[in-house]
């Protein structure tokens, strides 16, 4: 167990009497008031130089941080002191919205999972510009994710995307367009075949635009997709959001498995490890992927990369694991990277 399983976890668990978003917003509280020397002190410990360079961006090493932790942006320079080589903002969307009714965040703890409908809560793009405009850079890539806003119909999404897009993008240094959450009703219909090939032709421009894709997407569908991500210049691939299954639930978390929403951490390991290794055969490597789920050890980092991954980010991971899981993977990425390079120089 590391110090941070032994003994920040458990308080952290109990925080609100166990409510998760609780525990979530007092751990961002605190994150977001770490003074410069106590980044300093994370830094030393956390941080691996393992630079990459991906889609024209340089990453000072392959581990980020996934979209969702920190919506708003409010804890964004602790981020790079706790290891990470990018952090993923939002999703935003164009107007500020509450995101569903609470609880909608819940541990799966016995299969260190976890079912979120939180449904887009987030303060709006134009504060976020405001917030990354007042910041300045965080000295890791910034990568921005859009959502559509709820009160949006469907039919609108493109400007609604676009609205976003134009306050946000200056500020990135990619743009994520997640069509994938479970939570925001009709939104994983942008993934279709014509929705994705209007939402990049508004969109692809002067920064990277990547797309986040489900895991629950039939091989045929992800195929067409990548199809429109190849035709009209997507920067890559972010594989994958949570899932609407329910599979590999230890007899403990069974009662929660019946919440609404999206499941991530461990049981999403093997099928984000599979849609990330289809794209990549699909694509022939011409896509630059993201690998995202169920990173919960290096190993699970390790094995994203040989599915074709160039980079990987993780969410559940952290909750579960911590910094040390950060630290863990872009070593053990680092480490691997060192031995091909060796083997290429022989
Ligand atoms: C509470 C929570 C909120 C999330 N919010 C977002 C989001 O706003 N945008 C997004 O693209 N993904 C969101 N995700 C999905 C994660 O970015 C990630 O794709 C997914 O959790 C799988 O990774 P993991 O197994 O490492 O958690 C969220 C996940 C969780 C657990």
């Amino acid at each position: 167990m590391t110090a941070f399983e032994r003994t920040v976890r458990p308080v952290l668990f109990r925080v609100g009497g166990g409510d998760a978003e609780k525990a979530h917003e007092f751990t961002l509280g605190r994150l977001a008031r770490l003074g410069a020397g106590a980044r300093s002190m994370l830094r030393a410990r956390y941080a691996t130089d393992d630079p990459v360079e991906v889609f024209g961006v340089r990453f000072p090493n392959a581990v980020g941080l996934a979209a969702g932790m920190d919506k708003n942006g409010v804890a964004l320079p602790a981020w790079p002191a706790l290891g990470f080589g990018f952090v993923e903002v939002g999703t935003v969307t164009a107007k500020a919205q509450p995101g569903n009714d609470k609880p909608r965040l819940f541990r799966l703890r016995d299969s260190e999972a976890i079912i979120n409908r939180m449904g887009f809560n987030n303060a709006g793009a134009a504060a976020l510009a405001a917030r990354l405009q007042t910041l300045g850079p965080i000295g890791v890539p910034l990568g921005v994710s859009l959502g559509k806003s709820k009160v949006t119909p469907l039919d609108e999404a493109v400007d609604d995307y676009l609205a976003s897009y134009e306050l946000l993008h200056p500020y990135a240094d990619y743009i994520a367009v997640n069509v994938s959450s479970p939570n925001t009703p009709g939104l994983r219909t942008l993934q279709d075949k014509s929705a994705i090939a209007d939402l990049l032709g508004a969109l692809v421009g002067t920064k990277p635009v990547l797309v986040k894709i489900a895991p629950d997407l039939t091989e045929p569908a992800i195929a067409e997709l990548l199809e429109v991500c190849l035709s009209h210049g997507a920067a890559g691939v972010i594989a994958t959001n949570t899932t609407l299954a329910r599979d590999g639930l230890a007899p403990a978390d069974q009662p929660r498995a019946a919440e609404a929403g999206g499941l991530s951490g461990r049981p999403l390991t093997e099928k984000a490890r599979k849609v990330v290794h289809f794209v990549h055969t699909e694509t022939g490597g011409r896509l630059p992927i993201i690998g995202v789920g169920g990173v919960m050890g290096p190993d699970d980092a390790l094995r994203l990369f040989d599915a074709g991954a160039s980079l990987v980010q993780l969410y559940s991971g952290f909750i579960y694991h911590g910094p040390a899981l950060v630290r863990g993977a872009a070593r053990a990425a680092a480490a691997r990277r060192a031995r091909a390079g060796a083997v290429e120089a022989r």
